[in-house]
């Protein structure tokens, strides 16, 4: 029978590997999707799915990102969501704000196991970079009615190169094969990453110093001039890293304010 995925088995899943998996308590695997955030936030209304559940597609076609942004994917990225339930986690309500950080963390890690020698960072407070380029974005929402849940969205260029991308993305965005030259197994990679997921959340209730350390050594905007959109309001000044609560601190002419949620819209 014919398949309607790509054949290049780089870009395929090892389903049964995954499937398999003691991460998950509920895989839901489709050949193409808009969204893996709009599947995963219609799965979570339902209260007998059970979490982690992750939704995975390898053809995302239309992505979202933050606010109005889209994600663009092409045949090697990876595209999935992870709904969790925090409370199974050990995650209380005060650690919410710290889990897409952490999060983003967990990907930094996930890629630096690959080789050490990569140059990784975190920009506040969704993005992973590779070598001064975007590499992966995060978007976290909550399902309706469904507070309890969270749905972490993930898309990472990995297989992809972005040599063929719209000449605005290529100018931002890398992928790891254009970094390190190489293929990766995507179910190796995507197992991992849960792995080291979850075990960055549990460290956020046992050893939160050393997930806010981590944070602050792969943050990329701090001692840099930055300009940021918190709502209505532009906000630009030095920025002076992370606070312990996850909150990005910068310096203007009015002092020192910690920005909770935002867009960073320019770092020199
Ligand atoms: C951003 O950079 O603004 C966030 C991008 C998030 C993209 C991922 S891909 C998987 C998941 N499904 C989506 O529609 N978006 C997220």
């Amino acid at each position: 029978m014919m398949s309607d995925l790509p054949q290049n088995p780089s870009f395929q899943f090892d389903l049964a590997k995954i499937h398999s998996s003691p991460l998950l308590n509920c895989v839901d695997f489709n050949s193409e999707l808009d969204s893996t955030n709009n599947r995963a936030l219609e799965l979570s209304k339902d209260s007998s799915i059970k979490t982690p559940c992750l939704v995975l597609t390898p053809k995302q076609n239309a992505g979202r990102g933050r606010g109005v942004n889209q994600w663009w994917s092409s045949e090697g990225s990876l595209t999935f969501s992870l709904i969790i339930n925090p409370r199974d986690l050990n995650l209380s309500v005060e650690t919410w704000p710290k889990i897409s950080l952490t999060a983003g963390l967990a990907v930094c890690e996930t890629v630096r196991a690959l080789n050490h020698d990569l140059s990784l960072g975190l920009k506040w407070p969704n993005d992973v970079f590779l070598n001064g380029k975007k590499l992966s974005g995060l978007l976290i929402e909550t399902a309706q009615n469904q507070p309890e849940r969270l749905v972490i969205g993930i898309g990472i260029n990995i297989n992809n190169s972005l040599k063929n991308a719209p000449e605005e993305i290529r100018a931002i965005a890398t992928s790891l094969t254009d970094e390190i030259n190489q293929n990766l197994d995507m179910t190796d990679f995507l197992l991992n990453l849960i792995h080291q997921l979850l075990e960055a959340w549990k460290s956020l209730t046992i050893a939160e110093s050393m997930v806010i350390e981590s944070w602050r050594r792969y943050c990329i905007l701090t001692d840099r001039k930055i300009t940021v959109t918190t709502g209505t309001e532009q906000l630009s000044g030095d920025c002076l890293g992370i606070a312990d609560d996850g909150a990005l601190l910068i310096k203007s002419e009015a002092g020192t304010q910690s920005i909770y949620s935002g867009v960073i819209d320019q770092f020199i």
